[in-house]
């Protein structure tokens, strides 16, 4: 019985077709001459005793059979089935197509803005660099010519860091107003000819409305040389304006005061038929010079710096600067 039931295992699981699985049917399990079938009938001619040891056997031989033989039928069946059908397996499966829609993440508004300002400031062969954001009150200051209790001061509200037994300005600790100490930080380490532009983020202890944040982002530039003159800032300011605005703004040139620049500038662009004040600028004063030991009688160079969420929200028309930090997901999917 153990070997016809090997056979007949090996025959089932090795059928190709449903008529062939017939086949096998029939010679284990036919009516007439099916080999389980005869070995039932014979059962007859044994003594009682093997009917009772033998005839367990061959009927649970029988059922196991018939059984596998069912269950191989259905596997040809659906196979046959399964060919006429065109499948992709690449396809995601219903549920997730349903229930999951697959999105990619991208970049902040501000930081493509950003990645255009550095591309323009550096096809203009300007280095681009960055400086930290907890400064000392010398370089957000002092070395600013913005000295301690000069009104000037009250330009840029201030969020002082504890620092008890700080002595020297250069040891107390506040977070930066502005982009203008990197200024400093560069032309101490570095003699001109020299051109940068440093964008960074910047802290103004003030309340917030729609076009005042108590943090936002500024962009620096920088340029000395012997020989710089406003002509040359007309042309390096107005040719970055152009690139990010287009060809068609005007331009507007104002007088203004910054304690680190003489004479100091408000530029402003006439775009969508309206003016829009953009940033600061001016000449270097000679007391900046002085304070990174630079000959003012040598050198000459323009400075200026600008917000950044200004340029986003002129160019893109965002009405309130605090939608930039907002985390709202549909603001930021519209760029
Ligand atoms: N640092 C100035 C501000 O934050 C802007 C400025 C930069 C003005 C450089 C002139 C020159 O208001």
């Amino acid at each position: 019985m153990k070997e016809i039931e090997a056979e007949a295992l090996t025959e089932i699981t090795n059928a190709k077709e449903e008529l062939a699985l017939e086949k096998i049917r029939v010679k284990y399990l036919g009516r007439k001459e099916g080999i389980v079938t005869e070995a039932l009938r014979s059962l007859k001619n044994l003594s009682l005793e093997e009917k009772k040891r033998q005839g367990p056997q061959i009927n649970a031989l029988k059922a196991k059979l018939e059984k596998t033989l069912e269950i191989k039928k259905r596997d040809l069946e659906e196979g046959k089935n399964k060919k006429t059908l065109d499948i992709d397996i690449t396809r995601p499966g219903e549920k997730i197509i349903k229930e999951r829609k697959i999105t990619t993440g991208h970049l902040h508004p501000l930081t493509v803005l950003e990645n255009e300002i550095k591309d323009v400031f550096r096809s203009m062969n300007f280095s681009v660099l960055e400086g930290p954001e907890i400064e000392s009150e010398f370089y957000n200051f002092d070395a600013l010519n913005v000295p301690p209790d000069h009104p000037a001061r009250e330009m840029w509200d201030t969020f002082w860091i504890k620092s008890e037994n700080a002595k020297t300005s250069k040891e107390k600790l506040l977070l930066r107003t502005h982009t203008s100490p990197m200024q400093i930080r560069y032309m101490e380490s570095h003699e001109p000819p020299l051109q940068i532009v440093v964008p960074g983020r910047v802290f103004r202890f003030e309340a917030t409305d729609q076009t005042h944040e108590v943090n936002f982002y500024q962009y620096e530039g920088l340029m000395v040389g012997k020989n710089i003159s406003l002509a040359n800032f007309k042309y390096v300011i107005e040719t970055f304006l152009k690139r990010i605005f287009g060809k068609d703004i005007e331009f507007r040139y104002r007088p203004s005061y910054f304690p680190f620049v003489e004479p100091g500038l408000e530029i402003a662009i006439k775009f969508r038929g309206k003016w829009l004040e953009m940033m600061g600028a001016g000449m270097v004063h000679p007391n900046v010079f002085k304070a990174v030991h630079y000959n003012p009688r040598d050198y000459r160079g323009f400075a200026f710096g600008g917000g950044l969420e200004r340029l986003a929200m002129v160019k893109y028309n965002i009405p309130d600067i605090r939608l930039f930090y907002s985390g709202d997901t549909r603001f930021t999917n519209q760029f």
